[in-house]
Parts: C-alpha cells; sequence; structure tokens
C-alpha cells in the first residue's frame, strides 16, 4: 500500500490494491465519469478478483474517488496493459489518475514488465490528453487512419471502429521513462 500526498487536493490520498469488493465502487465511478461507457460489471469484478496486483483503487479521507485496472500480458512478454482508468467528476483534474498510473507503472516494472500499453477511442480527447502527459505515445499494429488530429489504427475493433493504441516505455527506476 502507498501513501502519497496529492498535490492539488485537500485530503490524504491513498492508493492500494481494489478488494474484489470495491468492483461496485469502480463501476459507480466509471458511470458518473464516462455515462455513454458501456461495460459489463462482470469485467470489473473480474479485474478486481483476479488482477488485483494490477488493479487500483484511490481513495481520499476513506473515499473510493478513481481506480485503474490492468494486467499483465501472458501472450506479449514484458508488457502490461492498462484497461480503463476513471475518476470521480467530483475529484478530476487534482492529480489522482496521474498517482494511480504512477503506481502502476511502478508495480508492473516489479512484475518483469518492460511497456504499457492502452487503446483509446480516438474521440476521448481528456484521456488522449492525459495519456500523452503521462508519457504514452501512439503505435499501429496495421493500417492508420487520421481522426481529429489523431493517428488510430484503422478498423482496430472491427470494421469501421478505429482505435488509438498507445505505448509507454517503463525503463529506469524513476516516473519519466
Ligand atoms: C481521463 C481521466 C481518468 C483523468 O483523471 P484525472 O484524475 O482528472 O486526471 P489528473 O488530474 O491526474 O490529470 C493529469 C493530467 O491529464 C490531463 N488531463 C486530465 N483531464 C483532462 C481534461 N479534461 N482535459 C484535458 N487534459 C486533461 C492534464 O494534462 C492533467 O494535468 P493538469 O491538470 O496539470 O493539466 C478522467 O478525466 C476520467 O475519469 N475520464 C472519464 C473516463 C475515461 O475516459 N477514462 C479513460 C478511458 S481509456
Amino acid at each position: 500500500m502507498t501513501r502519497r500526498p496529492t498535490t492539488r487536493s485537500h485530503g490524504q490520498l491513498t492508493i492500494r490494491s481494489a478488494a474484489p469488493e470495491e468492483f461496485l465502487d469502480c463501476v459507480r465511478i466509471a458511470h458518473r465519469a464516462w455515462p455513454s461507457f458501456k461495460e459489463r460489471n462482470s469485467i470489473y469484478h473480474l479485474f478486481t478478483k483476479y488482477f488485483a496486483d494490477t488493479s487500483l483503487v484511490a481513495r481520499v479521507e476513506g473515499r473510493v474517488v478513481g481506480f485503474t485496472l490492468g494486467f499483465v500480458a501472458q501472450s506479449k512478454r514484458g508488457v502490461g496493459y492498462i484497461h480503463l482508468v476513471a475518476t470521480d467528476p467530483s475529484a478530476q483534474r487534482r492529480g489522482i489518475a496521474h498517482q494511480l498510473y504512477l503506481e502502476m507503472f511502478r508495480r508492473f516494472r516489479a512484475l518483469g514488465c518492460r511497456k504499457v500499453r492502452c487503446i483509446i477511442n480516438p474521440e476521448n480527447t481528456r484521456s488522449l490528453s492525459f495519456h500523452d502527459g503521462m508519457g504514452f505515445r501512439p503505435e499501429h499494429s496495421g493500417p492508420r487512419i487520421r481522426l481529429r488530429g489523431v493517428w488510430a489504427t484503422r478498423d482496430y475493433n472491427g470494421k469501421g471502429i478505429h482505435m488509438v493504441e498507445m505505448t509507454r516505455g517503463l525503463r529506469g527506476a524513476g516516473t519519466t521513462g
């Protein structure tokens, strides 16, 4: 468990592995942060139950305000994958997702990962901005398409469903590389 003060929140931020029963906190926050995003509850449950080393919740003064869900890839050696991150709207822009990611990077490194990947909907400009700020850069596993100023991988999730693939190296002990 790590305890880090945030730079911009007023309370004590605590980040630790999700407990299985906290999947419903994650569902609640995801629904509030991103109402149009639909994910089955069982997916949240699966992460908090079976991937808790790389699925984290952030609390401020005991209240869950953010989470991130990820896993270490089995078929891609040395790769950590982040499926989802969300911060409750009442706590956004206080560095909570930033702190969640720093802890994810630390854990992925400790588990032998050399890079971390995620995919982002090209319309999700705040997520693109957040990931760019965290050092992620686009990569392409197939033909590219330019959408709203970013390069996405064409048909990544099926015909017409283009996604931005992003990756970041995890070398070094610091938080930047
Ligand atoms: C993306 C999200 C997780 C960011 O959470 P957060 O806790 O507010 O992020 P942070 O405060 O740590 O922001 C860190 C940096 O990311 C960028 N960023 C975050 N939110 C942003 C926004 N709305 N617009 C532009 N840049 C943004 C900024 O560079 C920010 O640094 P700054 O505040 O010093 O400018 C949050 O907006 C969210 O829950 N969105 C809905 C869910 C979602 O889209 N998840 C990603 C799916 S892949």
